[in-house]
């Protein structure tokens, strides 16, 4: 028996390497934030594992993926937890890689010599919040680029989905163990200490010694055991919200960002029309790069929150910011689109067609008619009259809107000849010099019930 243990203890090297790393001090100061890192790369762990088996079962064609999905929910035992767990799991990961980042950007640890841990981590931040999907512009950038065009075809959804689940977890677990590394390294930032080098300027208490097992391990399987516990409960008992068939990338797809990306989907109603750029490429941009720039940019020797009066300020500002342009957008979102105003009169058979298409496409998403009904996003479609626009142009602008404006958000909608030409005339019909204006509701008009 006592052969056996030191032929194990032997070959996997236990006194030279684990033991030393299990039984490492820590900084006595640790707390709670410091089981976020390791919570981020469990829910990692997991996300591989659960997409693994999905993976057994998503058929990546378009003719196919949504009955497939359909199937692992209805046929797969177990299928629906599963999926849950993905579901739930990959919103976990955002918001837990997101607090990560927050802690260290207001407990300073990304000063020397963490700068490259700092790095690592934003790069997986911006990974983890899958950018190159769903991000406006920059995301159908990467789209289009993937794409080598517009058009959805079965070679797109493969793409995608060798993307999602080979390219870019890849990249994840390369910085991941990257990260880790410098984290072994240089260690953790001690909290206690104020100073980026190290030095203690405060000792409240007494060190206490604090090691990795046991005391660091039980907090950090505590916080894992309540996580896991809240996406499982979500698994079991949670609703995935119907993503239509968006999935399958559908061009019909509605025009909803992921609920993370919500406060930059936001931020596009204050830069309507021409200056969207500033809202769509400018700001997410500069953002990305200031995080990334932080350890050059934050001059103080200092890291403590109380010590840094202008970055924790300006951290908070940003802070507060994302939640009140979250729950906006979450606010806005509900009730957009229950009415569309159209001008009195009866309308001909293109332009009804249209206001079908119209709801049904949900371009009140980001349009107002005549300051009602829509969000602000892209600018009130009862002004397109007004700026005499002609039926050809508006036909080639909702067909690829990107060709006359090229970093506009409005996605392409490769609809036949009549489909466009039913929206043009529509959005021409929204004269309200000519007529005046009738309210008419959604449900109507689904049930086909315009007059
Ligand atoms: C994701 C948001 C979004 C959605 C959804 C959307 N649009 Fe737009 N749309 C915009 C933005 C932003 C612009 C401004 C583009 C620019 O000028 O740079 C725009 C511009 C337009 C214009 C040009 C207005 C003008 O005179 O310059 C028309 C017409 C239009 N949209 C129609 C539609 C129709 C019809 C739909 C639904 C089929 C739709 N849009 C869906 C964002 C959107």
């Amino acid at each position: 028996m006592s052969n056996l243990r030191s032929f194990i203890i032997n070959r996997i090297g236990w006194d030279l390497y684990l033991k030393p790393f299990m039984y490492k001090k820590l900084p006595s100061g640790l707390g709670w934030p410091a089981t976020m890192g390791s919570l981020c790369a469990l829910l990692f762990i997991l996300q591989a594992l659960t997409g693994m088996f999905l993976a057994m079962y998503y058929v990546p064609s378009p003719d196919l993926a949504y009955e497939s999905i359909n199937y692992i929910m209805n046929e797969v035992s177990m299928g629906r937890i599963l999926r849950g767990i993905h579901h739930w799991g990959g919103g976990a990961m955002v918001v837990l890689v997101f607090i990560h980042m927050m802690h260290g950007f207001f407990a300073g640890t990304f000063k020397a010599p963490r700068e490259l841990t700092w790095v690592a981590g934003v790069v997986l931040t911006v990974v983890s919040a899958n950018i190159p999907k769903d991000i406006p512009v920059i995301g159908d950038f990467t789209t289009r680029l993937m794409l080598g065009g517009d058009r959805v075809s079965g070679l797109t959804l493969t793409r995608f989905f060798s993307m999602h689940m080979l390219l870019l977890p890849g990249l994840m677990l390369g910085f991941i163990g990257f990260h880790i590394y410098l984290v072994r390294i240089h260690g953790v930032a001690d909290p206690l200490a104020s100073d980026a080098v190290g030095k203690k300027h405060v000792k409240p208490f007494p060190q206490h010694i604090y090691r990795f097992y046991p005391e660091h391990l039980f907090k950090s399987t505590m916080a894992s055991v309540i996580v896991l516990g809240v996406i499982f409960l979500l698994a079991i008992y949670g609703q995935i919200p119907f993503e239509g068939k968006a999935g399958t990338l559908d061009p019909d797809y509605l025009p909803r960002p992921e609920w993370y990306y919500m406060w930059l989907f936001q931020i596009l109603t204050f830069f309507p029309g021409s200056v969207e750029v500033i809202g769509s490429l400018v700001i997410p941009i500069g953002g990305v790069a200031i995080l990334f720039g932080m350890p050059w940019l934050s001059q103080s020797k200092w890291r403590g929150v109380a010590d840094r009066p202008i970055a924790t300020a300006m951290g908070a500002l940003c802070l507060i910011g994302i939640i009140y342009l979250t729950l906006m957008g979450f606010g806005g979102a509900r009730s957009y689109g229950r009415i569309i105003p159209v001008p009195d009169r009866s309308l001909n058979a293109s332009e009804l067609k249209g206001l079908q298409l119209f709801v049904e496409l949900d371009c009140a998403y980001c349009h107002n008619i005549n300051g009602r009904g829509g969000r602000i996003i892209g600018p009130d479609l009862a002004n397109v009259v007004v700026r005499d626009r002609s039926q050809a142009w508006l036909i080639k602008f909702i067909k690829d809107p990107q060709a006359e404006s090229r970093w506009t958000t409005m996605p392409k909608y490769n609809l036949d000849e009549e489909s466009l030409k039913a929206l043009a005339d529509f959005v021409l019909a929204l004269d309200f010099k000519e007529h005046r204006m009738k309210i008419i509701s959604r449900t109507d008009v689904k049930a086909g019930n315009t007059k």
